[in-house]
């Protein structure tokens, strides 16, 4: 059952019941967010996918709202896929990717005030077929905004031969596209398929958007999730001009280094001006443990995106999940010692962590630990001039030999006096790690009821902690899908 997964996060959201992956339409209208996501009601399979709907005020106390898109007869009878919302003027209208036997084409719904009901429209699919110059790996996801007197509309695909791609079409209507070209290529070629920042055969889930510097400088990005063949890579970036038909790219960059655990990202600009994005945390157990326990994937907390001075993006935790706090635990301030201490216990907990790292100095911080050792999670980070070496130990994360258990890492800023601020909120099997303004985000899954340890150990490092214990969100019709 259900209520009963030791597993399941509770403050990140999932859906009521089954399946869960990318975050859709993400929209504030009138104080209210907005999450749209893909979602299978009836098993927590990817299978035939719907549009899940829940409206927040905060950003972390979700209320779910009726199913906004079904898969009917017609170009999106096998699922009705990733998509954005836009207003056009006051009509709320959804852009997504209709799915019907292996294709996917663009479709149209439009709203009611409320966005509750959604209405498809007769012309559908929007776009009868991907450019016709080229061969494509794929043709799905939508980016859309307005530019002038005109929509613009970015769909993810890849050419054959070449590499991941970014269609750029336009319209006066939402309806009518004309295609414009590539906005850029990728280079299949270049790199490793295996490498942390291979950037595919197909970009899903393509996202530009500009964000302001904290030199008050604007910075263009586009964001993918690197396909390739059905495997889910990771999501990477471009930081970059968008210069109307074309995007000249600066720098590639790894958007989380938990790579597929914060995959098909979406973002939207709130009414206060912010860069908000939500991500899907995949699943590390295999489909039959999903299967038992009645639901598969995990929404990401919100993340506020800005720029760095040197064009790469800042993430942190929305300020909204402090009011997921509870009660403080722990505050100390300390000098770390290579004998590991335990901190505090638990599996619902939000942990600032301040460290000031000498050249070469390292901390670990295990995590989800029984006293034995027998399951853990390692953190490490290791200083190098001006970066960390953050990596992620899961060898001995469980004992069930079934789930993911491959290591993550990459590199952090520190500054120059070497301190570094890592937030680290710990929901069950959910993790996401914040180390100086780059996410690690993953899933664990100790087997362990006592795996509860948290605990620190650094050769003289400085350190400063504050732990708190999180609420539990209620959801109706959460509860009512555990009963
Ligand atoms: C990304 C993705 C999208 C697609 C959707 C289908 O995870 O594969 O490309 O639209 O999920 O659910």
């Amino acid at each position: 059952r259900a209520a009963a997964d030791p597993h399941r996060p509770v403050y990140h959201f999932t859906a009521p019941a089954g399946w869960l992956n990318d975050p859709n339409g993400l929209t504030q209208r009138d104080g209210e967010y907005h999450l749209f996501y893909q979602f299978n009601p009836y098993e927590p399979l990817h299978h035939r996918i719907h549009w899940g709907h829940a409206v927040s005020t905060d950003l972390v106390h979700w209320r779910d709202l009726p199913i906004a898109l079904t898969p009917s007869d017609g170009p999106d009878v096998d699922g009705c896929w990733s998509g954005v919302l836009v207003y056009d003027g006051d009509t709320p209208t959804i852009v997504y990717s209709g799915r019907h036997g292996e294709r996917e084409l663009p479709c149209v719904a439009t709203g009611s005030p409320d966005l509750v009901e959604w209405t498809k429209i007769a012309e559908n699919p929007v776009i009868a077929a991907p450019p016709a110059d080229v061969e494509v790996t794929a043709f799905r996801d939508h980016c859309v905004w307005r530019e002038g007197d005109a929509w613009r509309q970015l769909i993810g695909s890849g050419i054959r031969g070449q590499g991941g791609t970014a269609f750029l079409y336009e319209s006066t209507d939402l309806r009518e596209w004309a295609y414009v070209g590539p906005l850029l290529v990728g280079d299949s070629a270049a790199g490793e398929a295996g490498a942390p920042d291979w950037t595919g055969t197909m970009w899903e889930c393509v996202d530009l958007f500009r964000v302001g510097g904290e030199d008050g400088a604007h910075r263009d990005i586009l964001v993918f999730s690197a396909w390739d063949d059905g495997v889910t890579h990771h999501p990477l970036y471009w930081s970059g001009r968008y210069e109307g038909d074309r995007f000249v790219p600066a720098a590639l960059h790894r958007l989380d280094l938990g790579g597929r655990y914060f995959y098909a990202p979406q973002s939207m600009r709130d009414e206060s001006g912010r860069r908000l994005m939500f991500g899907w945390l995949q699943e590390g157990r295999p489909d039959s443990a999903a299967v038992a326990a009645g639901w598969s994937g995990v929404m990401s907390l919100p993340r506020v995106v800005t720029a760095a001075p040197d064009g790469s993006l800042r993430q942190a935790p929305a300020p909204e999940v402090d009011a997921l706090r509870d009660e403080q635990l722990v505050s100390f301030s300390s000098v770390l010692s290579a004998e590991s201490v335990e901190v505090v216990r638990g599996d619902e907990l939000d942990l600032e962590l301040r460290l000031t790292l000498p050249h070469g100095g390292a901390v670990t911080i295990a995590l989800r630990a029984t006293d034995d050792d027998a399951e853990r999670t390692h953190l490490h980070l290791q200083r190098h001039g001006d970066r960390a070496e953050l990596t992620l130990d899961r060898t001995r994360s469980s004992l069930d030999p079934a789930v993911d258990a491959s290591p993550r890492a990459g590199e952090v800023p520190v500054q120059a006096d070497g301190r570094l601020d890592v937030r680290i909120l710990v929901d069950h099997s959910a993790l996401e790690v914040f180390a100086g303004g780059v996410p690690l985000t993953t899933r664990v899954y100790p087997t362990r009821p006592d795996a509860l340890g948290i605990r620190l150990s650094g050769d003289g490092v400085p350190a400063q902690l504050r732990v708190w214990s999180m609420h539990t969100v209620a959801r109706d019709a959460a509860a009512a899908a555990g009963a």
